[in-house]
């Protein structure tokens, strides 16, 4: 008898050790008010709050990256994890298109609704001009461009299509729009925002949150937006990324808060701290801005998220760091790789009586209210009839349409633009003619982006010859002895965040050589730049007879030779004051003394 029971004993712990299942299965509270919709996302957060441990409460304030989990999976259960990402590039394992994407998100929210009650994991990407991260996924312009087009239906298209590719693959929630005012073409962010006004950055942040969000964030095809980075993360000294804001409340209010305070009330439900500082204090420990200013003042009621890793750069320990972190108003930290020793920090604080609990309730509620509305614990896999939106055809005639509406014509001397599409033979040079990775610039395929043919798309050349008629010889970068024409593509290689800053704008040196080779032909020609800010072209402008401003227009470079070629007459309006010299920088509409290259707004048409 005894050796029966022994026997039973071993062989259920072994079923629960094999299966990794400790009896924790999702299914606490069967009959709870939590798990039924009839009641409101308020109802449902109290009672499911009420019913959480310690541990499950501090493991929904954690955010762990993909990376780290592929071979800890069951820690997502150990730790309660509430939030996976995947930082610039992280995709899948091998394989990054859609699929594969879909496959690693349901394989983590399966982790996650294991657990005691089995909360539903938020997983968050930088979708930040399309599903950038996927192969295959359409490349929107990046919001520089978006921000020419002074277009905000279209800006709230871009956006949701982009939400629509991103919940294909599972994924709900997207780290955008950045809603920087970028205010110094140093910083290596400017391209990530619409421009260097608040009205404009104000118009356009509305409409990506509505765009993302949808009238309903329970809508399959809508994921949750986060607007970033709060604030002032493009007024730093010098456009240091990552530096400091050193400006007054009033500036500060004036500049880069109506961004926020548009966002708010198109009901974004994330909002991420700045990494950079206001008169030398971080943002990630600034109660007074996190939670005075933020969510008293502007009665901001989702959940603020940190920066990668940004927790680490306050004052002070680890333990300090998570204690201001938490308490000035942080609700959910993207670790993102030691959750392990974050969870034990926050747990230690909290029993130590060194974070309150009602500071981790309100956390807590924040994060769970948005996974409510979300529907996540209804639906929380893919839903994988969205997966054949993912690049379609629709979806990069409107990218087309974003491009043709970003481009400014700076100059157009004797109206050589539009071109004839009959003419004999087009001579086309320029690194950047035939790049797709310079075309789409940072946050594409990798973090930093990079040269060739990373994604599908159609290049500047390939659109130039799918447009001139079949007769018309178009030759690049060869030989253009005889052309008609030429055309000269230049710019920036990608970059990302820091990596951009520069004290240097000015053309490099092959797209020099490239204008130089140009000039010797003796023919008319245009420049056509590929950057992610406003470089120093005066020079260029002179020995060039048009010349465009094409910003990072993403995969659908066609709709570059729309314009060429006038099928679609120039209407993009400078989002930044374009300036003359470095020293000139930073140059603003509304300085005292304005006098730049090209004023903000300007743009010529045919
Ligand atoms: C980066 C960026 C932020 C991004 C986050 C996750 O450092 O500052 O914009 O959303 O990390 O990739």
């Amino acid at each position: 008898m005894k050796n029966t029971i022994l026997l039973s004993i071993f062989f259920i712990t072994a079923i629960f050790f094999i299966t990794g299942c400790n009896g924790e299965e999702g299914t606490a509270y069967p009959d709870a008010i939590f798990r039924n919709p009839e009641y409101s996302a308020e109802e449902r957060t109290e009672d499911l709050l009420s019913k959480m441990s310690l541990d499950e409460k501090i493991g929904q304030m954690t955010q762990a990256e993909n990376s780290v989990l592929f071979d800890n999976k069951n820690d997502i259960r150990k730790y309660y994890i509430g939030s996976i990402l995947s930082g610039g590039g992280a995709g899948p394992r091998g394989q990054a298109n859609a699929k594969a994407w879909a496959d690693m998100y349901d394989e983590f929210q399966s982790y996650a609704l294991r657990t005691r009650i089995g909360v539903p994991m938020i997983y968050g990407v930088d979708a930040v001009h399309g599903h950038n991260n996927v192969k295959g996924a359409v490349i929107f312009p990046h919001n520089i461009g978006l921000g020419c087009t002074r277009n905000p239906e279209l800006v709230g298209e871009v956006a949701r299509i982009t939400a629509l590719e991103v919940a294909a693959t599972g994924i709900d929630w997207t780290f955008a729009p950045c809603i920087a005012v970028p205010r110094n073409e140093r910083w290596g962010r400017t391209y990530e925002g619409f421009g260097e006004t608040p009205e404009l950055v104000a118009m356009m942040a509305e409409a990506a949150v509505k765009g993302f969000q949808g009238a309903n964030l329970s809508d399959p095809e809508t994921i949750l937006a986060c607007a970033k980075h709060f604030l002032a993360d493009g007024g730093t000294m010098s456009g240091k990324d990552q530096g400091n804001a050193l400006i007054d409340e009033t500036e500060l209010r004036e500049i880069h808060l109506p961004g926020y305070l548009s966002a708010i009330n198109a009901g974004v439900g994330s909002i991420m701290a700045s990494f950079s500082s206001w008169n030398g204090n971080k943002m990630h420990g600034n109660k007074y801005l996190l939670t005075d200013v933020l969510k008293t003042e502007l009665g901001f009621s989702g959940f603020v998220v940190s920066d990668w890793q940004a927790i680490n750069q306050l004052p002070g320990g680890f333990d300090a760091q998570v204690r201001e972190s938490i308490n000035a108003g942080i609700d959910m930290v993207m670790v993102p790789h030691d959750y392990r020793e974050f969870f034990k920090q926050l747990k230690k604080e909290v029993e130590g009586g060194k974070i309150p609990m009602e500071r981790i309730d309100d956390a807590v509620r924040r994060i769970l209210k948005i996974k409510f509305q979300m529907g996540l614990f209804e639906n929380p896999l893919t839903d994988r009839s969205l997966l054949s939106s993912v690049g379609s055809k629709e979806h990069r005639e409107v990218a087309r349409d974003a491009v043709r509406q970003s481009l400014v014509l700076l100059q157009n001397k004797n109206r050589i633009l539009p071109l004839a599409k009959n003419l004999k033979h087009i001579h086309v040079t320029g690194k950047s003619a035939d790049n797709m990775g310079r075309q789409c610039g940072g946050w594409t395929i990798t973090w930093q982006g990079e040269s060739g043919r990373i994604t599908a798309g159609t290049t500047v050349l390939d659109a130039i010859k799918n447009t001139v008629s079949p007769d018309t010889k178009v030759t690049y970068s060869s030989d253009g002895k005889g052309a008609d024409i030429g055309i000269v593509v230049i710019g920036e290689e990608p970059y990302a965040e820091g990596k951009g800053d520069s004290n240097d704008l000015d053309i490099d040196e092959k797209d020099k050589t490239a204008i130089e080779s140009m000039k010797k032909l003796g023919i008319p020609f245009v420049v056509i730049l590929i950057s992610g800010r406003p470089l120093l072209i005066q020079e260029v402008l002179k020995d060039s007879d048009a010349f465009i401003a094409a910003w990072l227009p993403g995969s659908e470079g066609q709709g570059i030779a729309d314009v060429l070629f006038g099928d679609y007459k120039p209407t993009g309006k400078l989002s930044l004051s374009w300036p003359k010299t470095m020293i000139q920088i930073p140059v603003n509409v509304g300085d005292p003394v304005y006098d730049p290259l090209f004023e903000y707004g300007f743009g010529l048409t045919y």
